[in-house]
């Protein structure tokens, strides 16, 4: 059994500090095997921000896997933008843009998607997609494999339409040939649970989407600042968001798979 605390667009620079002070309090209790950061961990990158998204992040002492997100490139320093977009995050953050767990329950890659180049948007490469194969391909089929990366491969059910990660399906055809069972992502500021074949016609197998909205930023779109709880439990797997309510998270109602015949099925 594993527990992933999947934590999504910090903005450290607009966060709240009692929904910061909060969330530090709640990861360390529930004490996950790992706590999977799905980009924007600052506001507009600078210093002072990842500092304090590297202080949150080393404060919780538990297993941190992260992802950078467009807002973690410089946007107004024209020359750091494009010179050296992710020196910062690499400094303070993660010395890898493409970093990897594994134990002997789960598999767990992370993905950069933010570019320079791209102002809000972003895209795979094709040698990310090429680590997706190098990564999960050879592992045992038990083992759960999960992708993490800032930008969604599905569109919120509900809501403006915004663009999803460049190459998605490209991406989403490596994942399935290779067994990934869940993406974790971020972005959007919106929490929502789906399963990648109700976008991507193409793909014939399972990956479900885990979406987790902010979970501390004052970046809301519509929706209170949330976190998810993963559950992996061979057969199944549940995805618990706790949303904040004004005094702490409040767990909602889990949402429940079964993996039958490698397949997995929502349960009501
Ligand atoms: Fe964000
Ligand atoms: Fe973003």
């Amino acid at each position: 059994m594993r527990t992933i605390a999947h934590i999504s667009d910090l903005h450290f620079g607009r966060a709240d500090p009692a929904i910061v002070a909060a969330l530090a309090h709640d990861l360390k209790e529930s004490a996950p095997d790992l706590v999977a950061v799905s980009g924007d961990l600052t506001q507009r990158a600078r210093r002072r921000e990842f500092a304090a998204a590297r202080d949150f992040l080393q404060g919780l002492g538990l297993p941190v896997l992260a992802v950078p997100g467009n807002h973690d490139i410089p946007l107004f320093d024209v020359a750091r933008r494009l010179l050296q977009p992710l020196d910062r995050y690499h400094r303070y953050i993660h010395a890898e843009d493409n970093p990897f767990y594994v134990d002997d329950e789960m598999a767990v890659l992370g993905l950069n998607t933010a570019r320079r180049t791209t102002f809000g948007d972003g895209r795979l490469s094709l040698s990310q997609i090429a680590v997706v194969r190098e990564r999960f391909e050879r592992l045992p089929p038990a083992l759960a494999k999960i992708l993490v990366t800032h930008h969604p491969f599905l569109p919120a059910p509900a809501g403006p339409r915004q663009a999803l990660v460049g190459r998605g399906l490209l991406g989403l055809q490596a994942c399935e040939v290779c067994g990934v069972d869940v993406l974790l992502t971020g972005h959007l500021h919106r929490g929502f649970t789906g399963d990648v074949r109700s976008h991507h016609v193409a793909i014939k197998r399972a990956i479900l989407v885990f979406q987790a909205g902010t979970a501390v930023s004052t970046r809301l779109r519509g929706e209170a600042n949330s976190y998810n709880l993963i559950l992996l439990d061979p057969p199944r797997l549940s995805c618990t968001v706790h949303a904040w309510d004004r005094h702490g998270f409040r767990p909602l109602a889990p949402t429940r798979f079964l993996n039958t015949g490698g397949e997995w099925q929502r349960q009501e």
